[in-house]
């Protein structure tokens, strides 16, 4: 999944946190498995997305979210996962005309 995910010929600057990458580019199953694959592959992978979109959707639709420091995010492993280095410090912006 690392190196999957490093390949310069599916991800142009592969260690650049462009989310927006994925916008106009549909990947692979070959491409693109933060789940893994084959028989092993995450058990909670429905349920994670599910969640996901609701923890999203709600946050989103209350407030704003503000990036407080732009600095370049580095990657670190969190058991079998990796997640960004120190996380990535963002604030509510609480939009009170809703
Ligand atoms: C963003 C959230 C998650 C990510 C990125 C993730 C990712 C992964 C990855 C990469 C694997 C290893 C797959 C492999 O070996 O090929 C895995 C396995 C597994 N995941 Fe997740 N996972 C997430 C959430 C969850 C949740 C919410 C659950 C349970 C509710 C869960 C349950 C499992 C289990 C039980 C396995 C072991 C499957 C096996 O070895 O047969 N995961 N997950």
């Amino acid at each position: 999944m690392y190196l999957t995910h490093r390949r310069e010929d599916s991800y142009l600057q592969p260690d650049k946190f462009q989310p927006e990458r994925f916008i106009n580019c549909k990947y692979s199953h070959y491409e693109f498995l933060p789940f893994g694959g084959g028989s092993r592959q995450c058990l909670g992978q429905v349920f994670a997305l599910f969640e996901m979109k609701l923890i999203l959707a709600t946050i989103l639709f209350n407030h704003q979210l503000k990036l407080e420091e732009k600095v370049p995010v580095a990657p670190a492993r969190r058991g079998f996962l990796m997640g960004p280095q120190g996380g990535v410090k963002m604030s509510l912006v609480v939009d009170n005309a809703r």
